[in-house]
């Protein structure tokens, strides 16, 4: 059968302040009146069946997810006793699969993507579940890569991989998965036209990845292996996840895996990065400045204006701001500084 890990735990700094710890970019509406990991769910439906899909969040969130999916099944809601990054957390989610089934094929997803053509998305994740199943690979999905950004993964793509099963849509083998790659290699995988972005979905089956885990990362095999065997699932988690390393699946596994495939997006991506992503989908005036919200606008250009509230906010002689405000606090600050958000919430009192 087929289990869906969906992992909920990264932090939001970037959406200050529309985004607390305790509210992350996941479980924010800002785009309509379901949050990102809503959709996630929604996105599956017929496709996974709810039972075999787990969440993982931390401590700090684990109250707001519950609260926000109050029709999950809230003993599949589990959060990581501390915060470890995407690797132990996926090898959390191989055991409690593995301990219901070893012969199944899981999937992981990030919960904080925005993906509109839902019949498109389940159609690649068709094909990279069957890849998976007919090769003992671990699969990935790849986007057509517009800019050289660095905070991506990077996958080469070498020969075609040719099933019956591929549903017309093009998988290939990967020659080499590249995480976060410096700005000038970037570049240069850009220019080379062979590489695409990692969306952040794999797709594997639990005997694949357990190999996969024991061969490059054993602290992470053997977790898995503590967790199939274990009589308290829970109480193994506490003692032994905040041993493990801190580290992406990405450089933990992907990177060294000996056979990776990689199946073309047939789907809309956008992993929604900071405001700046935001303000493409938020209508403009003709002056560009972005809004959600009624603005007032005279010598103002190329703003991006986001209430929470629906307040009416008048600019008079800015340019190229971000305005957000919330019932609490409002931030002001340069459109090319939306990267550098998270340092300066990362300097606020931990209250805000
Ligand atoms: N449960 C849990 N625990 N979830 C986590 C944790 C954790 O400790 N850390 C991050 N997450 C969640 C995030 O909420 C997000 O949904 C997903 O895991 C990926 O983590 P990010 O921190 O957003 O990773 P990234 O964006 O830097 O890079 C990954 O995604 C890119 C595409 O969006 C990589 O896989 C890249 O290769 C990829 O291009
Ligand atoms: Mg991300």
């Amino acid at each position: 059968s087929t289990y869906a890990l969906i992992l909920a735990g990264g932090s939001g700094q970037r959406f200050w302040p529309v985004s607390r710890d305790r509210l992350p970019k996941q479980l924010l509406r800002l785009f309509d009146d379901k949050s990102m990991l809503e959709h996630t769910i929604h996105r599956l439906d017929g496709l996974v069946p709810r039972e075999n899909i787990l969440i993982l969040t931390n401590q700090q969130q684990l109250e707001g997810v519950r609260e926000a999916l109050p029709d999950f099944p809230a003993e599949n809601i589990i959060a990581e006793p501390v915060k470890r990054d995407t690797a132990p957390a996926i090898a959390l989610a191989v055991g409690w699969v593995a301990a219901r089934d070893p012969q199944a094929t899981m999937m992981v997803l990030p919960s904080d993507h925005l993906i509109k053509d839902v019949a498109a998305f389940q159609r690649t994740l068709r094909t990279a579940c069957a890849a998976a199943e007919g090769s003992s690979a671990l699969v990935t999905i790849g986007i057509k890569p517009n800019w050289a950004c660095p905070s991506y993964g990077y996958v080469e793509r070498g020969e075609p991989y040719v099933s019956a099963e591929n549903a017309g849509i093009p998988v290939y083998e990967v020659v080499r998965f590249r995480e976060k790659p410096s700005a000038e290699l970037a570049e240069q995988f850009l220019a080379q036209g062979n590489f695409t972005w990692n969306a952040g979905m794999f797709f594997w089956k639990i005997d694949t990845v357990r190999k996969n885990l024991d061969a490059h990362c054993p602290e992470l095999g053997a977790f898995v292996t503590a967790l199939e065997q274990c009589t308290d699932f829970a109480a193994t988690v506490e003692q032994q996840f905040p041993t493990l390393p801190k580290v992406s699946i990405d450089y933990a596994l992907m990177e060294k895996a000996p056979r990776v495939l990689n199946v073309e997006a047939a789907f809309d991506w956008d992993d929604v990065g900071n405001w700046t992503s935001v303000g493409h989908y938020l209508s403009a005036d003709v002056a560009g400045n972005q809004h959600n919200c009624t603005v007032s606008g005279m010598d103002s250009s190329g703003n991006l204006v986001y209430s929470q509230t629906g307040q009416h906010i008048a600019l008079l002689g800015v340019h190229d701001l971000m305005v957000i405000s919330t019932g609490d606090a409002l931030l002001v600050a340069h459109r090319s500084q939306a990267e550098s958000l998270k340092k300066l919430v990362d300097g606020l009192p931990t209250e805000l």
